[in-house]
């Protein structure tokens, strides 16, 4: 019987060398006359095992890693296609105990199936949730929505159902479902792995969407540094048009649906939703006033869904195990699984899905395993270039939006980056400045202007100038660009200064300048 060898083809993994690996074990089964076959699948998400090759035996998947090209030749010896021992084999990959522990349902498929196999999606209960909807009245499936407690996991956390159920109720000769895949974020990668790793599950969740509200036309606005993704999903929109799952009638319905893929403008704030719906419309990615809402008034003036890919990725389970199996996961208003992406300094990085409610100790100590540097923690960015440090003091914080929310953090899409105690936390803050400074679409003079003077603030801070003063003025400014800030980007901006200055209070107390001698 054909051996079945996965070898990941996601961008971490292609990074760090999946594709001299591939190439390397394609020439020594044909070299060696074995009877085996490689599949390009997805990340599992155990970042630094990458590239973690498995093979398919009779007692499971038998995982590889971290595997050089150099490596192959010895892996064959030691008999790679029945699952044989080797210094790299890392056991049955069902029972590596990073993966073992998470609880799976957007990303159940994610390196388990060949992406590009529809038949293999369906073998893998892909398209059971929009089976079940096309069989449903547009009501009824934002129903399922909305008590299932999904919540936007871009950022914002809105309620997904009443998002939709806005859409459905605002008339329109033409409405649209855009799915945000700008993934912006400092260490987040959840909605690339999905898009390059399982890509028909967006597909599915975006036809859901688009029959729910009454839309026909689908967008994913994806960053143009994610050329794989983007490669992926266009082949997946592909084949999911000529199988009838996309077009003018899906699995055989009354609905339409379509998607197009549209590559983005390369800014932080084109994830900003209606910055982003200016760019995919052709114009300068700057942030709308709000209302109109884009549910009202989106796209091109049209009623609008505008969604995370993990958002819409979640909905064909949902739709498939009914909304009671969701909401059962997860605590207080924070219902379902959430794909945790650790990075920065830490031992295992990688993506880990989970049901809400785990603390931020459990995640950073447990499932991370500290620092790759060995040395102690400090600090915990969650939720991206906006969200708040956590010194280890807050590190009982339960992940879920209200517990964040309530000490001044928030989960934003679920990255959290990892800092031992080397980090400077007012250069960090400095950063938080810098990064809003450059990435501001200028628009509004809170962020505009005073992102600029931030910079300059902590910088006399740093340099012992008035520092007294200077912390006050910082704070000062936070607080103005918090409340005057026409988007996240200035008003969030002051959430990882604010919890910098406020956990670390030693590092915005540099000595002071030293007077040059007369
Ligand atoms: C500056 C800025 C950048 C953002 N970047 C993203 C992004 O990359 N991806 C995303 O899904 N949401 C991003 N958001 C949030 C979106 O504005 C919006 O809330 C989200 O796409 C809605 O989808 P959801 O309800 O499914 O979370 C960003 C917001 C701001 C203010
Ligand atoms: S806060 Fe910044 S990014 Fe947002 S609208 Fe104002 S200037 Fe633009």
């Amino acid at each position: 019987m054909t051996v079945k060898i996965f070898v990941p083809k996601d961008a971490a993994a292609l990074a760090l060398g999946a594709e001299r690996v591939a190439k390397a074990l394609a020439g020594e089964i044909e070299a060696r006359g074995i009877d085996a076959t490689i599949v390009r699948n997805g990340s599992r998400g155990l970042h630094w095992l990458e590239p973690m090759i498995e093979v398919e035996t009779p007692e499971g998947r038998i995982a590889y890693g971290p595997v050089k090209a150099s490596d192959v030749a010895s892996l064959l010896d030691a008999g790679l296609a029945t699952g044989g021992n080797h210094a790299l084999c890392l056991g049955k990959t069902e029972e590596l105990p990073f993966l073992k522990s998470q609880t799976r349902l957007t990303f159940a498929r994610c390196g388990i199936v060949d992406p590009l196999s529809l038949s293999d999606y369906r073998a893998h209960d892909g398209l059971k949730g929009l089976e079940r909807a096309v069989t449903l009245t547009p009501a009824d499936i934002v129903a399922h929505v909305t008590e299932s407690g999904l919540r936007g996991r871009g950022g914002a956390g809105f309620p997904t159902g009443i998002k939709w159920k806005t859409v459905l109720d605002t008339p329109g000769a033409r409405k649209y479902i855009v799915c945000n895949a700008d993934e912006g974020d400092s260490g987040t990668f959840a909605d690339r792995m999905i898009m390059e790793g399982d890509p028909f599950v967006l597909i599915e969740g975006m036809a859901i969407a688009g029959i729910a509200t009454g839309a026909t036309k689908g967008f994913v606005y994806i960053r143009s540094e994610y050329p794989h993704a983007i490669a992926t999903m266009t082949q997946a929109v592909e084949i999911a048009h000529r199988a009838g799952v996309l077009g003018t009638s899906v699995l055989g319905s009354a609905n339409a649906f379509d998607i197009e893929i549209r590559t983005g403008a390369g800014a932080y704030v084109c994830g900003e939703e209606t910055a982003l719906l200016n760019s995919l419309e052709g114009k300068r990615g700057i942030v709308r006033a709000k209302p109109p809402l884009p549910a009202h008034k989106g796209l091109f003036d049209c009623p609008t869904v505008i969604n995370n890919v993990i958002s819409l990725a979640s909905v064909p389970i949902i739709l498939d195990k009914g909304p009671v199996y969701y909401k059962d996961f997860g605590m207080g208003r924070s219902r379902g699984t959430i794909p945790i992406q650790i990075a920065g300094n830490v031992k295992h990085r990688g993506l880990y899905e989970a049901a809400f409610g785990l603390t931020l100790g459990q995640i950073v100590d447990d499932i991370g395993g500290g620092t790759a540097s060995g040395r102690p923690v400090k600090a915990v960015q969650v939720g991206g270039p906006l969200g708040a440090y956590f010194p280890r003091a807050l590190f009982d914080t339960p992940f879920d939006y209200e517990a964040f929310a309530a000490k001044d953090g928030l989960i934003g899409h679920a990255g959290i980056v990892v800092f031992d105690d080397t980090a400077d936390m007012l250069k960090q803050a400095r950063f938080a400045m810098e990064f809003c400074a450059v990435e501001s679409c200028g628009k509004c003079t809170p962020c505009r202007i005073g992102s600029a003077r931030g910079v300059e603030v902590a910088d006399k801070i740093a340099q012992g100038i008035e520092p007294e003063k200077n912390r006050e003025l910082l704070a000062d400014l936070c607080n103005t660009m918090k409340f005057g800030s026409l988007c996240a980007l200035g008003g969030f901006t002051p959430y990882p200064v604010m919890s910098a200055m406020t956990h670390f209070p030693d590092d915005f107390s540099p000595a002071p300048m030293v007077e040059a001698a007369e």
